[in-house]
């Protein structure tokens, strides 16, 4: 299975790296040769079940006071005691069984983003928990959907306060035979916070000129977190071929990932596996979309980099933050001492990902989003914005008619982009949530082949989708 790709590994590219990287983000400091990897993992949950092709687990939310900050306390909100919460891992055609229990002094759900599951069972605010309350969620992963997902609350107008308190986790999904050979796999959840200096969490009082701000971008952090670490270090061994699996868990940021000197090879996104690898210089990732990229060590051993944030405007000009155009530091890159080794090879084909038949498409829909509104609408719980009928093959034009970026979310089912701005979209692959830049316009196809019931779909900025920037589809 030698291909083009093991071609990239030729001696002149792996000499042709060494860019310094830039001054990063105030108060990262670059690592210090470390001899593993400081980057943790969440835990993975516990699974209490023996039965087969079955995972069963207890979960709950509640108050927690984390050392989130270096050197600081905080008064946070933890799934089982962690922030992150625990990775649910599981494999396509597996039952999952959640024991939830709500220890927050404030009502919640748990939302399984990008999941293929019962209406009931997704977490919307239609299915409140409230405080002391329990809930099992049930559901079976469907064949074909492995891929890098994850949970977070989803009540109604109190999912960013949620969130940014402390409230995520992710979810991977495995396929029964999966394409990849077996390489060293990193999780990353990126997320930014905002702290005051006694370590509290800085959440702008309501009305006041900060939270109008934050109304309008949506809240940024200054401090930026991997697996919930400032500045954590990965060891790559040149030549060495690893995978990471990158989930971008903040209220607002869209990331541009980057490593100075370096290449992806992107071979994933929200709904799994692409095609074919595709290899990126940048990767854009709004907040609750992911991406599975192989990073490749082509630089020489004893090399330090960086993975970094590189600056990208989706703002309004007026409420642009003054530091918006610094590139931040969020992970080190540790090149071991050993001597290189062979990188291995990779299939050039990871999987199929059949075409929705466009011509199979009966419904065409226009939803125009504006600032804080769709289709000049707030959300409302006693509303349907979109009927829909089971079984259906539709096709959605997603149209920012405003000034900045928002990232459109549709619950329960994967689509597969058709285009933006008119410019047929090059890569097939499955997506939850797109990112639908300043005054642009993005089409997606989307069949709704199965889980009847009221699904939400809305922006992904928090304090958007907080404020009403959400819509309900119902499907009969
Ligand atoms: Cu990440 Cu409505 O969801
Ligand atoms: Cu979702
Ligand atoms: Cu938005």
């Amino acid at each position: 299975m030698i291909s083009w790709l093991t071609l990239l590994f030729s001696f002149a590219w792996m000499t042709s790296v060494g860019a310094v990287p830039s001054p990063g983000n105030a108060g990262n400091h670059r690592a210090a040769p470390a001899t593993e990897d400081t980057l943790k993992n969440p835990p993975v949950f516990v699974n209490q079940s023996s039965a087969p092709r079955t995972i069963e687990v207890s979960l709950s939310a509640a108050p927690a006071r984390l050392a989130l900050m270096p050197g600081k306390v905080t008064d946070a909100y933890a799934y089982n005691g962690t922030v992150p919460g625990p990775t649910l891992e599981a494999r396509e055609g597996d039952r999952v069984i959640i024991h939830f229990k709500n220890n927050l002094p404030e009502t919640t759900t748990i939302h399984w983003h990008g999941l293929h599951i019962p209406a009931d069972m997704d977490g919307s605010p239609f299915y409140p928990v409230p405080p002391g309350g329990k809930k099992d969620y049930i559901f079976t992963i469907d064949s074909g959907t492995a891929g890098t997902f994850w949970y977070h609350p989803h009540p109604d107008v109190r999912t960013g306060y949620q969130i940014e308190k402390g409230l995520y986790g992710a979810i991977i999904v495995r396929p029964a035979h999966d394409p990849l050979p077996a390489l060293p796999e990193k999780l990353l959840i990126l997320s930014d916070n905002r702290f005051h200096r006694d370590g509290s969490i800085d959440i702008a009082i309501p009305h006041t000129p900060a939270a109008i701000v934050d109304e309008e971008n949506g809240r940024d952090g200054n401090v930026m977190f991997v697996n919930g670490q400032v500045m954590p270090t990965i060891r790559i061994r040149s030549g060495e071929v690893q995978r990471w699996r990158v989930l971008n868990a903040g209220a607002a940021r869209v990331y541009r990932l980057a490593i100075p000197g370096q290449t992806f090879l992107q071979v994933g996104s929200d709904g799994g596996l692409f095609e074919h690898p595709i290899e990126v210089k940048e990767i854009l990732l709004a907040n609750s979309e992911r991406v599975e990229l192989l990073v490749r060590g082509t630089g020489a051993p004893g090399r330090v980099t960086v993975l970094q944030a590189l600056p990208y405007d989706r703002y309004m000009p007026q409420t642009r933050p003054d530091d918006w155009n610094h590139p931040r530091d969020l992970l080190a890159l540790q090149y071991t001492d050993q001597t290189p080794t062979t990188p291995v090879a990779l299939p050039r084909t990871l999987r199929k990902v059949p075409a929705l038949d466009t011509s199979k498409a009966t419904v065409r829909r226009v939803l125009v989003l504006s600032q804080g509104m769709i289709n000049q609408r707030t959300m409302d719980m006693n509303r349907v914005d979109v009927s829909a009928r089971l079984g259906a093959t539709e096709i959605w034009s997603i149209e920012n008619v405003v000034g900045m970026d928002h990232p459109f979310h549709l619950h329960g089912f994967q689509f597969q982009l058709l285009d933006r701005n008119g410019v047929p979209e090059r890569d097939r692959c499955w997506k939850d949530t797109v990112n639908v830049p300043k005054h642009e316009t993005v089409r997606f196809i989307v069949r709704f082949d199965a889980h009847p019931g009221k699904w939400m779909f809305h922006c992904h900025i928090l304090d958007h989708e907080d404020h009403g920037m959400m819509g309900i589809l119902e499907i009969k």
